[in-house]
């Protein structure tokens, strides 16, 4: 099953409980996530390797599936992918964290090859230098369908706190370099689990600069991303009042409730539109690919 670009919300399950692997598709996140990363101990790394690739071969996910590797600059990383090609898993998106050169997304596109045709890949940019070469990154293969932003690693490694403004730049210049590419943009997880607003608040501002979607690490998060990812009424009522108005194939100026609306706008209102539909497609696919998947 391709993955469903774009997905609004990938949930993080550190791959080492295979009870809670499906979770994503039990509590209505678009995307599962199988973290052979940062979620797993360096001890633990080859029984969640094991674990991951036995999900996707034997058990087979209920719903869309990827998973993130470790970085292909370390021993683990190298092993992940060879025990992917070797078991010949199939997940629907591989996330490569880390990335700092288009190189590496090459050199995964290589190895993956024909064995694993259909995995499309991920690339997370949570570090200084791969903030510096994000546009270059973008480009990288076509295998390439989005750019994932990590606040967590980038503020350690600036020394910075993870709060918006200091993480503002670096995830302008993401949606920008998404934007220019076609990617989507993906923003990152929201670590405060006590925190809802601050959550919803968060994920408004970042699709307020384009990001299409968000990283989730607890399934109560689910529901208040997708609210805040989706048009507000007011938005989606003023797009069909711009349309009504303003669209009629002659270009030009339109007034539309005082508002002076040439076809920049116009393009803008269709996107807000889009996204009403794109959003109502997709519940649709969740439940199918669940009810597809699991019960075969
Ligand atoms: C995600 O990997 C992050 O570093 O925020
Ligand atoms: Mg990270």
């Amino acid at each position: 099953m391709p993955l469903p670009i774009p997905s609004r919300t990938y949930l993080v399950t550190p791959a080492l409980d295979p009870t809670r692997f499906d979770k994503a598709a039990a509590v209505g996140a678009d995307v599962g996530l199988l973290d052979l990363e940062d979620g797993v101990p360096g001890a633990l790394k080859a029984e969640a390797r094991r674990l991951a690739v036995d999900h996707l071969c034997r058990t087979r996910p209920r719903g869309p599936m990827t998973v993130r590797i470790n970085s292909l600059r370390t021993v683990d990383g190298l092993r992940d992918v060879l025990a992917l090609l070797d078991a010949d898993a199939q997940p629907d998106a591989i996330l490569l964290p880390k990335v700092e050169s288009p190189v590496e997304l090459q050199q995964l596109d290589e190895l993956l090859g024909e064995r694993i045709p259909d995995a499309v890949l991920l690339a997370i940019i949570e570090t200084p230098r791969g903030v510096s070469a994000v546009d270059a990154i973008a480009g990288a293969t076509p295998r390439l369908r989005g750019l994932i932003f990590g606040a967590a690693d980038l503020s350690s490694q600036l020394g910075v706190p993870m709060t918006w403004e200091p993480m503002l730049y670096a995830r302008s210049r993401i949606a920008m370099a998404a934007g220019l590419a076609g990617l989507a943009a993906i923003d990152s997880p929201f670590f405060d689990l006590e925190d809802p607003e601050g959550l919803a608040e968060e994920t408004r501002r970042a699709r307020a600069l384009g990001f299409t979607a968000k990283i989730v690490i607890h399934p109560d998060q689910v529901d208040l991303i997708h609210e805040a990812l989706r048009p507000t009424a007011r938005m989606v009522d003023h797009a069909r009042r711009v349309l009504a108005q303003a669209d009629d194939g002659k270009g030009g100026i339109h007034l539309v409730g005082g508002n002076m609306v040439g076809p920049p706008l116009v393009a803008a209102a269709r996107r807000v539109l889009a996204s009403v539909k794109l959003e109502e497609a997709l519940e649709p696919v969740a439940l199918r690919t669940s009810a597809g998947r699991g019960d075969t």
